[in-house]
């Protein structure tokens, strides 16, 4: 089950965390991968035998050329991974409209702009794939529940929840092979997980802010990359084959309280 032996994908922001796992699990399980980044990702690509391309997602340019650059480097487009995302805490009066339109510019307009350029290069090679070609959009548990000092952020991650419901539905009404998904992470332990943590920790310690983050979980720990890189795994893969629209929540347990 999983295997993506011949498959190309595409991972946007997969220089480091989540994206950099799930970029190294899909070429465990087979795939050729392009890892795309503003941030250089060429070690990470070096290390799992894929291939680097710069890419800003909030770029339509820089799509259209990365979209090509899979096609010339492997021969084709199968899987895309909209990772690449940013994340800050903020209350909502301490929130300019400028921060407002930043987050929705990466987390939603380039997720967006990822749809419109990879569908068409995935729908050319899906015939091929018993499940056909995959999208798997990185919402959050912010996509699905409310929280305080998150309201950019949710806003941004509810659109991706909603976006890649109307992606499948408009792939699927075409007949397209192409299955389009979202997955819901609970609180990851990767740089950005890092960085909220300093930020919120203040006098207590981001030690004691991580072990905050842990208990949230019914489970009692933060999520690890893998655990987000493996549910991606499957729902690429033909095991998940009947699965489209759909919200794989990976969260140990938080939105089931
Ligand atoms: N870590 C968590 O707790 C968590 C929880 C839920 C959802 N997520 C989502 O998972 C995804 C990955 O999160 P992570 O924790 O690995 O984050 P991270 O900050 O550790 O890594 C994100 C990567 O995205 C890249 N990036 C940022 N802006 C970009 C842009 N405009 N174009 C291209 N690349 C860009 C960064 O350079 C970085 O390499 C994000 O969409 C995030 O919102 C994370």
């Amino acid at each position: 089950m999983g295997d993506l032996t011949g498959r190309v994908a595409l991972v946007t922001g997969a220089a480091r965390g989540i994206g950099a796992a799930t970029a190294k699990a899909l070429a465990d399980a087979g795939a050729k991968v392009v890892i795309s980044d503003v941030a250089d990702g060429s070690e990470t690509a070096a290390a799992i035998g894929g291939a680097y391309v710069k890419h800003d997602v909030v770029s339509e340019a820089d799509w259209a050329n990365a979209v090509a650059f899979a096609k010339r480097t492997f021969g084709g487009l199968d899987i895309l991974v909209n990772n690449a995302g940013v994340f800050w805490l903020k209350p909502i009066a301490a929130t300019s409209l400028e921060d407002f339109r930043r987050m929705q510019q990466i987390n939603v307009e380039g997720v967006f702009l990822g749809l419109k350029h990879a569908i068409p290069a995935i729908a050319e090679c899906a015939s091929q794939w018993d499940g056909g070609g995959a999208i798997i959009n990185l919402s959050s548990v912010a996509g699905l529940v409310g929280s305080p000092m998150t309201l950019a952020y949710s806003a941004s991650k509810g659109a991706v929840r909603l976006m890649t419901k109307c992606a499948a539905m408009e792939c699927a009404q075409a007949g397209m092979k192409v299955r389009v998904n979202s997955v819901h992470p609970g609180i990851i332990d990767t740089p950005m997980m890092a960085e909220a943590a300093e930020v919120m920790a203040g006098a207590s310690g981001a030690n004691d802010m991580r072990q905050r983050f842990a208990e949230r979980h019914p489970m009692g720990r933060l999520g690890r990359d893998l655990d987000i890189a493996n549910a991606i795994k499957f729902l690429a893969s033909d095991a998940a084959a009947f699965m489209t629209g759909s919200e794989v929540v990976v969260d140990g347990g938080m939105t089931a309280m």
